[in-house]
């Protein structure tokens, strides 16, 4: 039976961003109506966390469709074997040199590498540390709304080049394997502040991971801009901090967002999700 509009609650979870969802169960079809209003949340809201859902990887990859088409994720060795248009995040890989990677670390954009990068990614809970592992968000719609009038003008107009790993990076990615070497070698240039296709806000679009360059500035001005507008935009005042329970299922709003994880609990303790992309725009 489908479930009805009027079966589920919805509360926000900050002033600016994040709302819970309670009271649907997404192994069950989704009728219109409450699609048409599970859509304005998240573009209402920006991040959705909706709990107590027992969702496998292929019934995860059917429930994502209320919300769009899935988008392939770029490295192959994070997919699911049963489900590969799922992928894991877990803290149980190692770099080559044997190091533990905990992926998503410091604040970045999902595969902003990409032309046309995904609107959305989701995570579903399948195994959480006892404490800590926190995702947090930062709103770049209100980032930019807030930036002096000055600021607003200086970077109006300017574009940057997006790569699979910047040099600048901080964090290491893990290596992609041969085959997706080639196709993933090359750059895209988006917009420094994009535009919502939904809400027709103004969004920062900035991502310290993946920005090689700003196009037509000279490298030292380029990285102290990027530092300075990072470091406006990841106030606190931005920002919601997600604290994962079991059953928890958040999706969340590339266009308007920047997230990081928190690798701050026991390395021993395993923290594993589903992860899934779905398709977006161009970003302008
Ligand atoms: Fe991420």
């Amino acid at each position: 039976m489908e479930q009805a509009v009027e079966d589920y609650a919805i509360s926000p979870l900050t002033s600016h961003t994040g709302a819970e969802v309670r009271g649907i169960d997404l192994r069950r079809p989704v009728d219109d109506a409450l699609r048409t209003r599970l859509n304005q949340a998240f573009v209402d809201h920006s991040v959705l966390v909706i709990r107590d859902q027992k969702l496998s990887a292929p019934e995860f990859l059917q429930a994502m469709q209320v919300f769009g088409e899935p988008f392939p994720q770029h490295n192959p060795r994070f997919r699911v074997p049963e489900c590969p248009m799922i992928h894991y995040v877990s803290n149980q890989d190692r770099y080559e040199d044997g190091t533990i990677y905990i992926p998503g670390e410091g604040y970045h954009t999902d595969h902003s590498n990409d032309p046309a990068p995904p609107k959305a990614t989701a995570l579903h809970a399948v195994k959480l540390p006892r404490r800590g592992g926190d995702t947090q968000f930062v709103n770049m719609s209100e980032a930019y709304a807030a930036l002096p009038q000055e600021t607003k003008r200086r970077i109006s107009g300017l574009k940057a080049r997006h790569v699979f790993q910047s040099r600048h990076s901080a964090r290491k990615l893990m290596s992609l394997p041969e085959e997706k070497r080639e196709s993933l070698a090359g750059s895209v240039v988006h917009p420094l502040v994009r535009t919502h296709p939904e809400t027709g806000r103004r969004s920062l679009y900035i991502n310290p991971v993946r920005i090689e360059e700003i196009i037509g500035m000279e490298e030292p001005q380029a990285l102290r801009l990027l530092d300075e507008l990072l470091a406006h935009a990841t106030q606190p005042r931005f920002e919601y901090r997600h604290q994962w329970k079991h059953g928890d299922l958040v999706i969340w709003d590339n266009r308007c967002l920047l997230h990081k994880a928190n690798g701050d609990y026991p390395v021993e303790e395993v923290r594993y999700l589903y992860r899934i992309m779905l398709r977006g725009e161009t970003p302008v």
